[in-house]
């Protein structure tokens, strides 16, 4: 039996696909919205295990994704482990619409044509932040009206439902990954969104403001007591690449890490390796005489404030039940090697 992924092309996904070709034997249905970036993405492995992946031109929000009926027919009764990883990591208001088009629609469809292919397990790869506005993440559904930050949340926290409502029908997992960054050997990352949308902000803000005024410092409101929960993303593939095999039905877990970096420290290792020392990090309480270039660079990062400014705790006791007697040692990030992730975003600029 095969297996079924949407999202390949994107970070994540591309890496969760060259471990399932590595770990399994199985064929693979690689679900693509522009067929050039998936055949991009084939090339990128050697050639016996080209043979084992299939393309298929689709989107998540047209109905049957767009395939053919001889398409669909041929998938029925092939797909052991379907994989839902496709969505639009944007955080936004004002991009509610796509959001909740893509993540949530897109999911609802993507559960009635798994289901309709007899898809024998459903993956689908969440967020630990539809957590929302709670101190602390526990492995479980969260009400499906808890108070959220943004569409992004809201989106993914209303889906986690819809996964389960199927739990008659296909063995559904849920993993929630924390902010993914960069390989932690390579520090090699293939993503504009989260962590590193961030830094491409602080980066443009650099070059277009702070140059011209090299004197001057920008102050940014950040929280001492916040934390960055940061999981490297062969970290994350390594465990998503288990829901195929070992994970457990009806089972929600978290990917996210035991000992999150402080963010003072996360925001200087950023302003180290941006070369950026007029960059100040200050309390909110400090925040009151901001001038109107730092609240423009504030602003322009806002959607990341409930990131810079939460320290939230996770616990990961499935995560940690399901990694015993792997390959895969439970997270341990130390300072250094997230400082060469970072540094590795801006060195390969
Ligand atoms: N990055 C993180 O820090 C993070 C953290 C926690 C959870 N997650 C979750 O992990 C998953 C993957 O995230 P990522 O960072 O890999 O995102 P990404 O790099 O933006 O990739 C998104 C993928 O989804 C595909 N996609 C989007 N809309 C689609 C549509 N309508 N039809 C078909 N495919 C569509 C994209 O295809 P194209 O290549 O055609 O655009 C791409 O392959 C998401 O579900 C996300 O919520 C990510």
């Amino acid at each position: 039996m095969a297996i079924f992924l949407t999202g390949s092309t994107g970070f994540v996904g591309g890496r969760l696909l060259k471990n399932l070709l590595n770990d399994t034997d199985q064929q693979l249905f690689v679900l693509v919205r522009n067929m050039s970036k998936g055949e991009e993405l084939v090339q990128t492995f050697p050639e016996e295990q080209q043979k084992r992946i299939t393309l298929l031109r689709g989107d998540i929000t047209a109905p049957e994704f767009g395939l053919t009926s001889s398409t669909l027919s041929m998938l029925q009764n092939q797909i052991q482990t379907f994989y839902h990883l496709a969505a639009v990591v944007k955080f936004d208001e004002h991009l509610r619409d796509e959001i909740f088009s893509a993540n949530y629609d897109g999911t609802k469809n993507t559960l009635k044509i798994a289901h309709q292919l007899r898809a024998k397990r459903f993956v689908y790869v969440s967020t630990a932040y539809t957590v929302g506005k709670r101190e602390k993440g526990i492995e479980q559904l969260y009400p499906i009206n808890d108070d959220v930050h943004n569409p992004y949340e809201e989106s993914k926290v209303q889906s986690e439902h819809l996964v389960f409502d199927y739990k008659e029908d296909m063995e559904v997992i849920i993993f929630r990954p924390a902010i993914i960054v960069g390989d932690s050997k390579t520090g090699e990352a293939d993503s504009k969104f989260t962590l590193y949308g961030f830094m491409r902000a602080l980066d443009v803000f650099k070059r277009r403001v702070a140059r011209k005024h090299p004197e001057a410092t920008y102050r940014l409101i950040g929280d001492e007591r916040a934390t960055s929960n940061v999981v490297p993303v062969d970290y994350v593939a390594n465990i998503l690449a288990l829901g195929a095999t070992s994970a457990k039905p009806n089972t929600i877990y978290h990917i996210t890490n035991p000992q999150p970096t402080n963010n003072f420290k996360s925001l200087q290792f950023v302003k180290d390796a941006l070369d950026f020392p007029q960059l100040e990090i200050i309390q909110p309480h400090e925040a009151d005489d901001l001038t109107e270039t730092e609240r423009a660079l504030n602003d322009m990062i806002g959607v990341f404030k409930p990131y810079l400014t939460r320290d939230f705790v996770f616990d990961d006791s499935n995560t940690q039940q399901l990694i015993e007697g792997t390959s895969i040692e439970h997270l341990s990030l130390d300072d250094e090697t997230y400082r060469m992730i970072i540094e590795a975003y801006f060195q390969a600029k």
